[in-house]
């Protein structure tokens, strides 16, 4: 069943309050001394936060949404299976390294989809306070400012950001991808990543990546014109993981001719 432009409205404005808690939760939380443990390696990082923040939203979203399915990253989701009727997306921590050690560069990102269409994506950038929030009914603002559609530029015109373990090892044809681009960064963290590349700062940006890592990006670069798909350019799947691009539709021309030359 599709919603109403108002009742999207209002879906919108509850994530931004539930937010606001987090945001002021996550900020206390870093005042005292993180617990910090590992996952799959040593460099795959959970802090108590990641969980706190999970479960508190998973809570939420079941309370607000009877019919909610959620696909979230530390555990407190359900085993999804499709894409059939309300599908949230919860990424608690985005960038639990940086949050450890960085202190910025992190995220906290929530994405809804109906019946596998993109309905609205929020990822709070929780140091700069700032939200990057809306979807194709609605427009994409960071807080209140609307934003309009980043310049088309192509690659060798821009910066590409790219995962740095995967540019190490040369996979992906990441190496040939950063010395086509005007420049590259590693930054670490899916949701900031998204953000840059959302706000016209950055052409493109690929990595490996869960569904949580990338559906509320998703719903925010495609109402805004830009171009997601994966590295083959074929369309996401969003219950497993995928080596996502995210680009203007120049620069994923060019980075999609790159990976298959
Ligand atoms: C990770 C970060 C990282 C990306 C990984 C993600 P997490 O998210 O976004 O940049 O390369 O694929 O898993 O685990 O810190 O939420
Ligand atoms: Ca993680
Ligand atoms: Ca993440
Ligand atoms: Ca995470």
């Amino acid at each position: 069943m599709t919603l109403r432009r108002f009742e999207i409205q209002d879906i919108d404005q509850t994530v931004l309050l539930w937010l606001e808690e987090l945001r002021t939760k996550t900020i206390a939380a870093m005042q005292d001394e993180l617990t910090v443990g590992t996952k799959s390696d040593v460099r795959d990082l959970v802090t108590n936060v990641d969980r706190a923040n999970e479960k508190l939203i998973n809570q939420k979203i079941r309370a607000y949404d009877s019919e909610a399915h959620i696909v979230s990253e530390e555990g407190f989701g359900d085993q999804q299976r499709d894409m059939k009727g309300h599908v949230w997306f919860v990424d608690p921590i985005d960038g639990t390294m940086n949050f450890v050690k960085e202190r910025e560069e992190f995220a906290i990102m929530i994405a809804l989809y109906i019946d596998n269409q993109p309905v609205l994506g929020w990822i709070l950038d929780v140091v700069n306070n700032t939200v990057y929030h809306g979807g194709p009914e609605i427009g994409v603002f960071a807080n209140q400012l609307r934003l309009t559609p980043p310049m088309d530029e192509s690659l060798a015109q821009g910066i590409v950001l790219l995962s740095g373990a995967r540019l190490l090892y040369g996979m992906f044809g990441y190496d040939h991808i950063a010395k086509a681009a005007l420049g590259y960064r590693v930054i670490g963290a899916a949701g900031p990543s998204f953000i840059r590349v959302i706000r016209g700062q950055a052409v493109g940006y690929s990595s490996k990546m869960m569904p949580w890592d990338f559906a509320a990006g998703q719903v925010l670069a495609k109402t805004l014109g830009l171009s997601v798909s994966d590295i083959d350019g074929q369309p996401l799947d969003m219950l497993s993981s995928n080596i996502v691009l995210v680009a203007t539709n120049r620069a994923h021309r060019d980075i999609l001719a790159l990976h298959k030359s």
